[in-house]
């Protein structure tokens, strides 16, 4: 695998978290790529000091084999995307085809909470 993590959408949250890791106290151990769905995003995002050499992926959850090709190249996942009732289903689903795999995300969305255990 060629990274550890990948921050999945660079909206609020997904920069924030990306600025995190890149000033992270343990940042030379760990490898991490950015990934959205706009490339106008992404290059805007990677315009900021602290973020310049991460690389970027260009991926729309909603293309399955993008998607699940994108994933198996990274051990972690912390997922940023909105409507998680919606798009973070799949992101566990096809995560579970690579292995290791560790997925996270900031689930203040009860309605895909509720939607993953039925
Ligand atoms: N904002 C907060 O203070 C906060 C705090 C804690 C947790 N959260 C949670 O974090 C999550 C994200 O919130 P946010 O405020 O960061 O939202 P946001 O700024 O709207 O960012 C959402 C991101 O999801 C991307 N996205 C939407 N559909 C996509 C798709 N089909 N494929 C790929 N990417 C897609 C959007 O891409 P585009 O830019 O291309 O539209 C955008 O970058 C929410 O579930 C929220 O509950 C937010």
């Amino acid at each position: 695998m060629p990274f550890d993590i990948l921050v999945l959408s660079v909206g609020y949250t997904g920069l924030l978290v990306s600025k995190a890791l890149a000033s992270h106290r343990n940042r030379s151990k760990f490898t991490f790529a950015l990934a959205g769905r706009s490339i106008s995003k992404l290059q805007r995002i990677t315009s900021d000091p602290g973020l310049i050499d991460i690389p970027t992926f260009q991926v729309d959850i909603g293309d399955e084999v993008a998607l699940r090709s994108l994933i198996s190249q990274f051990k972690v996942v912390i997922n940023c995307t909105s409507r998680y009732y919606q798009l973070s289903l799949p992101v566990v689903r096809y995560g579970t085809y690579s292995s290791p795999y560790v997925y996270f995300d900031y689930l203040l969305e009860l309605a895909s909470v509720r939607a993953s255990t039925i």
